[in-house]
């Protein structure tokens, strides 16, 4: 089964209640939280007090995406905010595999995500630690960009590394997906699809969550 993490970065935070019962309503089953510090891209966004608050509506996977330097000085209070998933950079520390078992000690699941210019093979000698691989489809930061069509290829490496090292390891994308892009990514391996803009952009978050999954409706799922 192909999961939904609607990005919360494109979510209305003055009806940001409403918007996640509608996405969680709607069958999303992991909620996506952009974590963002102005130094590893160049956008701020919240802190574990927000995650905080908002564990407080709802039992959804909590799927934190921090896009910060120095990750390791950050992770345990997320965890203790109630991330469910936390996943940093491989760009953003040189002791990958030292915070990916960290997480796991923590309860928490471990995941680690590459940016456009990073290649799947950076992954190779840290897949058996990691629960979580995050391809990022934009340079992270914002939402509502395009979509970087080398990605595809790139969750096609991905899904052949897990699958041959860490089979029970999930595949995540992030950036640029929607309805004309989803089934490729899909059908290419990956089964978590971050989705901001085309979720929350266009007035019924619910209906945007049904539209885009009846589209997958009869798609080969990977993995899940
Ligand atoms: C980008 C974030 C994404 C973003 C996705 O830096 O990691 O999660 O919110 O938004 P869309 O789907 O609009 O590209
Ligand atoms: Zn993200």
């Amino acid at each position: 089964m192909v999961k939904f993490a609607p990005s919360l970065l494109s979510a209305d935070f003055a009806r940001i209640a409403q918007e996640i019962a509608a996405v969680a309503a709607a069958g999303a089953q992991y909620l996506h939280f952009d974590v963002m510090d102005g130094r590893f891209v160049p956008n701020i966004t919240w802190g574990p007090k927000i995650v905080a608050d908002l564990r407080k509506l709802s039992t959804r996977t909590f799927d934190a995406h921090l896009m910060i330097v120095e990750p390791e000085r950050y992770v345990d209070e997320f965890r203790a905010a109630g991330a469910d998933i936390i996943t940093f950079h491989v760009e953003a520390t040189p002791h990958a595999q030292r915070l990916l078992t960290h997480i796991r000690a923590s309860g928490a699941k471990a995941g680690i995500a590459i940016c456009p210019q990073t290649p799947v093979a950076m992954l190779r000698d840290v897949i058996e630690d990691c629960d979580l691989v995050l391809v990022m489809s934009v340079n992270p930061g914002f939402g509502g960009q395009r979509f970087i069509p080398r990605a595809v290829e790139k969750v096609r490496e991905a899904r052949a590394l897990i699958d041959a090292m860490q089979p029970a390891c999930e595949l995540e994308v992030d950036g640029g997906i929607g309805e004309a892009n989803l089934r490729a990514i899909v059908d290419a391996g990956a089964n978590v699809i971050v989705m901001g803009s085309s979720i929350f952009g266009a007035g019924d978050p619910g209906a945007a969550v049904r539209r885009l999954r009846a589209l997958l409706d009869d798609a080969v799922s990977h993995g899940a």
